[in-house]
């Protein structure tokens, strides 16, 4: 119990939670991400993996519950964290290198705080259907004969609407942005890795940055572009 709790009390026990925790979420936006990109293979393909995951029953609620403990476990202990930098900071630092690494821990607090924003608006867009109820009352026939929520139809007309796609464009390049500092620093504060392979690690997530970002986006804007109906 002293073990555990002086574990989260220490600076590296909290890194390593936000980087669990951080984890957690990067392999959900990849599992959702290449499970929403059905969207490019029609409805019956796209309604009928919405209703395979519906189906999971107790198992779904898992995994949300799992991913809600993340999500606030990430958040707390950012903010545990920050408190303990600027305790252990009160004057602001003189050297360039380390403006630039409080610049990038800055960042990382405001895109953290519009993804947020973010999922707190999609939440009510997609799975709650609050902000476009119109959209979210549609049945689908699927091959079997099964009548299922139509998750296709949800989707093509929220992204043709443009304020919503702009807006989801502009998330998902803050989402990449956060994603691709959390990843290369995590490597370092952790110190997995030596400082050599530094650069090669920040490449890795900036490109997986750009996978998330294109993969996503592609969707807003292909049916924005009206190429998916
Ligand atoms: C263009 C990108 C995205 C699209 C098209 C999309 C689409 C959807 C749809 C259609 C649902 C509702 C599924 C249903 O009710 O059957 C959903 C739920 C959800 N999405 Fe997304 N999503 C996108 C990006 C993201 C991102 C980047 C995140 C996280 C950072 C995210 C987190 C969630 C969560 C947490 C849920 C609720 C899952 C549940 O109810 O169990 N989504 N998304």
């Amino acid at each position: 119990m002293t073990l555990s709790l002086d574990f989260f009390r220490s600076s590296i026990g909290k890194k390593i939670i936000m980087a669990i925790t951080g984890f957690i979420w990067f392999g959900f936006v990849i599992a959702h991400m290449l499970g929403n990109l059905q969207v490019f293979q029609g409805p019956e393909k796209l309604n009928a993996y919405a209703k395979f995951l519906k189906d999971l029953g107790p198992l779904l609620w898992v995994a949300r519950i799992g991913l809600l403990v993340a999500f606030f476990g990430h958040v707390i202990v950012a903010i545990l964290l920050k408190k303990e930098n600027s305790a252990a900071r009160p004057v602001a630092y003189a050297k360039q290198s380390t403006i630039q690494a409080s610049k990038a821990s800055l960042t990382m607090i405001y895109s953290g705080l519009l993804l947020l924003t973010f999922l707190v608006y999609h939440l009510l867009h997609f799975t709650l259907g609050v902000t476009n109820p119109d959209h979210y009352s549609y049945e689908y026939i699927l091959k079997n004969g099964d009548v299922v929520h139509d998750v296709y139809a949800m989707v093509i007309l929220g992204f043709q609407q443009l304020p919503i796609s702009i807006a989801y464009v502009v998330f998902m390049f803050f989402l990449a942005l956060h994603f691709s500092h959390a990843l290369g620093s995590m490597f370092q504060s952790l110190g997995i890795l030596a400082p050599k392979h530094n650069p090669i690690i920040q490449k890795i997530a900036t490109g997986l940055a750009v996978i998330v970002f294109v993969g996503n986006s592609s969707m807003p804007i292909s049916i924005l572009l009206g190429w998916v109906k």
